[in-house]
């Protein structure tokens, strides 16, 4: 039996409560498909900073590298200055341990709300790539002369070819996997430099990946065709801020943050890959039981793709699915079920031998991951 070793960061706010289910719905995986986990928990965020004023040590970091993944939760608290945890923990930890592509997918699913009118789910089945490393995240830059009107900043976007290249090449592979479209989207128009630098490698690749289509969107006009013609996309390609920006979009088109996964995906398996929802530690309802652990159990789900249990991952997928489609609201105290119901549900229907949905099932993100 194949065990995997998994990290658990639980984080802050409602971190913890979201990342539970998350491994609820993994051992719930593990009983149903035959195969083992262990887990250790990694105290990382706003209590354990307060506490020590350190954020992480190199002796922790070296020991999350020798997990199989990471299970995040989520990070940010109100005694904490905005930035610090952000930069500190999650910016260094995507950084430091290789995790190049931040997969977002937007998928709407079956009987859950969207604000976007008369969108039918069927239209809605796209994947977010976007680079995890670089850009404007490196956090280049000074200042001089602050707090006078002599104040000049410098923020620079740092832009490799080779990390492009991994994570463009990253996406020809997916969108293979899934209809064969890929989209770059950047602002080349205005940002010359790092978007011929962009082209110019999604060029070389097409040309490798023939049987690809492949398109070009500005970053500004992507938020127009995303809420409103999502069946344009299959996978979008993008640097890191842009990909910041328009998946918070996409998220909001497949219902919210409540719905949104990402997985941190180290490519060279030099370092464990990491899972986390998309939303941050709502520290105003930590507590209630008002968060909806969906995002976190989907992400649950991608790890699992990405550890290579597709059959698992798409059980985790389905159950989250069908779960979500039953809500009244995606969030707060109109859910109509604590947190912890929510996930005790997802887990039930895990558990539970029904086949998964052939809707699911046909475009699924999580047989494609598994699959390359
Ligand atoms: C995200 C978040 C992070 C980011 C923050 C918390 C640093 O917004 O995962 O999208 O900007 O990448
Ligand atoms: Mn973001």
């Amino acid at each position: 039996m194949t065990t995997y070793d998994l990290a658990i960061i639980h984080g802050d706010g409602i971190g913890p409560e979201v990342n539970r289910e998350a491994v609820k719905a993994l051992n719930a995986a593990a009983s149903r498909f035959g195969f083992g986990l262990q887990t250790t928990e990694y105290p990382l965020g706003a209590q354990a900073y307060l506490e020590t004023g350190t954020l992480i040590d190199p002796g922790t970091m070296d020991s999350l590298r020798a997990h199989n993944a990471i299970m995040f939760g989520a990070m940010g608290d109100p005694r904490v200055t905005p930035g610090i945890l952000e930069r500190g923990l999650i910016l260094r930890m995507r950084r430091e341990l290789r995790q190049q592509v931040n997969l977002r997918p937007v998928r709407l699913y079956p009987g859950v709300p969207t604000p976007i009118k008369d969108l039918d789910p069927g239209r809605c089945d796209f994947v977010v790539v976007r680079e995890n490393t670089e850009g404007m995240y490196v956090g280049g830059g000074s200042t001089v002369h602050a707090g006078t009107r002599n104040a000049v900043a410098l923020q620079e976007s740092i832009n490799t070819a080779q990390a492009i290249s991994d994570v463009v090449d990253y996406a020809f592979r997916l969108a293979r996997a899934r209809r064969g479209k890929l989209t770059l989207c950047h602002k080349k128009n205005v940002l010359v430099h790092a978007g011929e630098l962009w082209q110019s490698i999604v060029n070389e690749h097409a040309a490798q990946y023939d049987d690809v289509e492949v398109d070009y969107v500005h970053a500004d006009a992507m938020c127009q065709h995303m809420p409103m013609n999502p069946e344009r996309f299959d996978v979008i390609v993008t640097d890191n801020l842009f990909g910041d920006i328009i998946s918070d979009l996409g998220a909001t088109i497949q219902g919210g943050l409540g719905v949104a996964a990402s997985a941190n995906l180290n490519l060279d398996g030099t370092a464990p890959s990491m899972f986390e929802p998309v939303h941050g530690s709502a520290p105003d309802i930590a507590g209630k039981g008002w968060a909806n652990p969906a995002a976190a159990v989907l992400s649950a789900a991608l790890c699992l793709a990405s550890l290579g249990e597709g059959k698992a991952a798409l059980a985790l997928e389905n159950a989250a699915a069908s779960v979500l489609g039953e809500l009244p609201a995606l969030a707060g105290a109109g859910m109509g079920a604590t947190t912890e119901q929510i996930g005790d549900r997802i887990a039930e229907r895990i558990t539970d031998e029904t086949g998964i949905s052939s809707q699911i099932e046909e475009t699924s993100i999580m047989t494609a991951m598994a699959a390359i």
